[in-house]
């Protein structure tokens, strides 16, 4: 069995998605057009050669300014439901998904109005595909921590919906300590706790995330490597971090793919998981940045299977559902075997 194969066939989950940044151009367009609103962009390439980024921030500018277009609930239905559509071809079985609803709510959009669109599109595939589902509401770092205590008191009458809270947009310069306050009332409520930390902040960033924030897992994590005493915190308890290869590249976490520390993540005992992060701006849904870095020698057939695992272990979901998820891994792994 090919490495392809092996990648395509295995079930996995996605831990780290933002579900504004599965918006393909296509798709966009179709939306805007919809909505009288005109993008800055003569066509569907125009606005593809536009994805050049050299850090977070240019990207995080085109990112908001897509999501502009969405307006209608239907919207945000079409967006997730491409998405599902798209994993269920690749044998995600359950995904976690972040939205941000202040880049909506702030344009006028109702709360209800997002998460209910993103939600019927999760539950759809739930019965389509039976893709398990975790919805995870985002806080911009880059708004202060009274918008974010505000967004979360809009979000708990929906908490049947919402499994839990992370921090997101840009990292330098806008620590988690600056979210404390917000964080506390989100785990009092019973949400699960995340937040990207070490994309391109310090490892202190990753220490505050897990100190002050009390995060479960820290998305990225990427620059915890440049401490070792945090990493073998992080490895100790196990702490799963959400690494996104595709999106390192080409926000220039890394220079090329071959240098991407997965490795060296494994090799510490991290419990590292592969997710897409921004797909439709970054190349790439869960398969292809597993395959980048097979494509690139950096992990082998035991690290994909020990990857897909790790997405499982990491999940917030109940004891009966992991055993299942794994169950079915262990299946796929046999069925290679006996097809060697
Ligand atoms: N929002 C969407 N993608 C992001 C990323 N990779 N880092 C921070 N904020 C984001
Ligand atoms: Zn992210």
């Amino acid at each position: 069995m090919s490495v392809e194969t092996l990648i395509q066939t295995i079930p996995k989950a996605e831990l780290h998605l933002h579900i504004e940044g599965t918006f393909e151009p296509e798709l966009m367009f179709a939306i805007a057009q919809r909505n009288g609103i005109r993008l800055p962009y003569s066509s569907v390439e125009a606005l593809h050669t536009a994805y050049n980024f050299s850090e977070l921030q240019d990207f995080l500018n085109l990112y908001y300014q897509g999501m502009n277009v969405l307006l209608e609930e239907q919207d945000y239905y079409d967006l997730t439901w491409q998405y599902v559509e798209k994993i269920a071809r690749q044998n995600v079985v359950h995904t976690e998904i972040f939205f941000d609803p202040q880049g909506h709510t702030s344009r006028g959009v109702a709360f209800e109005t997002v998460l209910n669109g993103i939600f019927h599109a999760l539950q759809e595939g739930e019965r389509q595909f039976g893709i398990s589902f975790g919805i995870i509401l985002c806080f911009l770092r880059h708004l202060s921590e009274e918008s974010a205590l505000e967004t979360l008191e809009i979000a708990l009458p929906h908490q049947d919906k919402i499994i839990g809270i992370g921090l997101d947009s840009s990292e330098v310069g806008h620590p988690p300590a600056q979210f404390q306050k917000v964080f506390k009332r989100a785990h009092e409520a019973g949400f699960y706790c995340v937040a990207h930390a070490g994309e391109e902040g310090p490892p202190e960033y990753v220490r505050q995330a897990l100190d002050l924030l009390n995060v479960a897992r820290v998305d990225h994590g990427n620059r915890a490597l440049e401490d070792p005493s945090l990493v073998q915190r992080l490895v100790d308890a196990q702490i799963p971090l959400t690494v996104c290869p595709l999106s390192n590249l080409k926000l220039c976490v890394v220079d090329d793919i071959a240098e991407h520390p997965i490795k060296t993540m494994l090799n510490h005992g991290l419990r590292v998981t592969l997710n897409s992060d921004d797909p439709a701006y970054f190349g790439g849904y869960v398969n292809e940045n597993y395959l980048a870095l097979a494509n690139a020698q950096l992990i082998d057939e035991n690290d994909i299977i020990q990857l897909a695992k790790n997405s499982f272990h990491s999940a917030f979901i109940d004891d009966a559902r992991k055993k299942a998820l794994l169950a079915k891994l262990d299946v796929a792994i046999v069925q290679r075997t006996d097809s060697a």
